[in-house]
């Protein structure tokens, strides 16, 4: 397969292959994880956003794993870094707790480890001032010890601070914070002192009175943090008002309470900038990482990770040295490629593409935003953005649902432009396939 005459075809989905391997992935699997009826076969030719299914069909997707495989598939900038280590055992080593060598000295070796990673994303928050990471495996871990040195930095912790509208893991503790499906946090118990307000410069103005030392309920000092998504991911791609970026940031700044920007979805170049936060007049104190970056990590400042010996630890933190080393070679691959700018400039082709889209289809599509290559449509009704994904799916376009009727579009950041045209006709074409008052 060539990327730049690989097309998408479908010839049967699912075919008898994929449904033998989605059985056999039943089989022992929890019922209740949601995945995807689409199978992945990674023995097979798949290259950028190309994939192939275990029945031959080729597919376009523009899921990038959610967000997780920022460079496609068999990106020569990871593999032709990757095939020139000696990797004896890509061990999965217990990453706090045991120092590592990757050979010769910090500053000549020729394999980044997990230090190596630490290091390179305190280069890349400089501008917030941060020195300071914890490594650990998921983007709900991630979250969970942003909480944790929030709290513990906070001499009475009471109260947390989010949005309506967020998604920030499935652990209890990110849980608690979460305020999109409820099937995530129904009826589980929860951290106590969570306040939430609406995702809107309304609920910024509702949380200045809860704060008012005079007037209001919640006092600041007593708040360890307040949590956002600069982006919000599953809640539906919500791209907010600079306004509103520099208003939580004001009141945050005004009270002295730590700002945690979970960028677990949005971070990583995802919207042009390496942190969807460098785009607003915005200063967290923390930033959570995951996904793209392959293990989780939380980012700060020395002043505010405790110091104590054993306070923070994760026996895996920082997964297995190829993990670390992939998220390394994956930040250093968007330096060295300028793919923040091309992520722009595509992104801003693939918003207008799906603009002209809302535009001459306004009773089925009634919105088209984004920012970068985190872009999404939404549909007059949840049951017709299912219908178009699953007719765009059929058609070769992979994509994925968020907030109650969007469906967001994520290609790699080195996305060409002859994929998003191939991308948006192929959408454009389930839209009208699926258009109830078609004759
Ligand atoms: C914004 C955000 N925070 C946290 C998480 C949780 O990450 P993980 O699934 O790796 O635990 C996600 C995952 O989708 C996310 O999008």
């Amino acid at each position: 397969m060539r990327r730049p005459t690989a097309e998408p075809t479908v010839e049967q989905l699912p075919g008898p292959n994929a449904r033998e391997w989605v059985d056999f992935h039943r089989n022992a699997a929890a019922p209740s994880t949601s995945v995807y009826d689409f199978v992945w076969d990674i023995t097979e030719d798949a290259v950028g956003p190309f994939c192939t299914d275990p029945d031959g069909n080729v597919l376009l997707d523009f899921t990038s794993h959610v967000a997780s495989a920022p460079l496609g598939y068999n990106n020569p900038k990871l593999l032709d870094k990757l095939s020139t280590f000696d990797l004896v055992d890509p061990l999965k080593i217990a990453g706090q707790d045991f120092y590592l060598s990757t050979g010769g000295t910090p500053d000549d070796t020729a394999l980044p480890g997990p230090a190596h990673l630490m290091n390179t994303l305190t280069e890349i928050t400089e501008q917030y001032g941060f020195d300071t990471v914890f490594l650990s495996n998921s983007g709900a871990e991630a979250v969970e010890n942003a909480l944790k040195i929030c709290y513990d930095h906070c001499e009475t912790p009471k109260y947390g601070l989010t949005f309506e509208g967020a998604f920030h893991g499935r652990t209890l503790g990110a849980l608690s914070l979460n305020r999109s499906k409820s099937v995530h946090r129904r009826s589980f118990p929860e951290l106590s002192g969570i306040h939430d307000v609406p995702h809107s410069l309304e609920g910024v103005r509702t949380l200045r009175e809860k704060l008012d030392h005079d007037s209001g309920h919640v006092p600041p000092e007593e708040v360890a943090f307040l949590i956002l998504e600069p982006i919000q991911g599953e809640g539906g791609y919500t791209v907010p008002e600079p306004e509103f970026m520099r208003e939580v940031n004001d009141l945050c700044e005004t009270h002295d309470i730590p700002l945690i920007a979970d960028e677990i979805q949005s971070g990583l170049g995802r919207t042009g900038e390496l942190w969807a936060a460098d785009h607003y007049e915005f200063e967290p104190d923390v930033i959570t990482s995951a996904k793209a970056l392959r293990v989780g990590a939380t980012i700060s400042t020395s002043e505010l990770f405790p110091d104590e010996t054993g306070r923070l630890s994760s026996t895996w933190g920082a997964g297995d040295v190829l993990s670390s080393i992939l998220g390394t070679l994956t930040i250093e691959a968007i330096r060295e490629h300028d793919l923040l700018e091309h992520a722009t400039r595509a992104g801003n082709r693939l918003l207008s593409q799906l603009e002209e889209i809302q535009r001459t289809r306004p009773e089925s599509v009634v919105d088209a935003r984004g920012l970068g290559l985190m872009t999404a449509i939404e549909f007059e009704s949840a049951e017709r953005r299912d219908a178009v994904l699953e007719a765009a799916l059929q058609r070769g376009l992979l994509t994925l649902g968020c907030g109650h009727r969007s469906l967001r579009l994520l290609p790699p950041l080195d996305v060409t432009d002859r994929e998003l045209d191939i991308a948006t006709d192929l959408l454009a074409a389930a839209i009208d396939e699926t258009d109830p008052t078609a004759g």
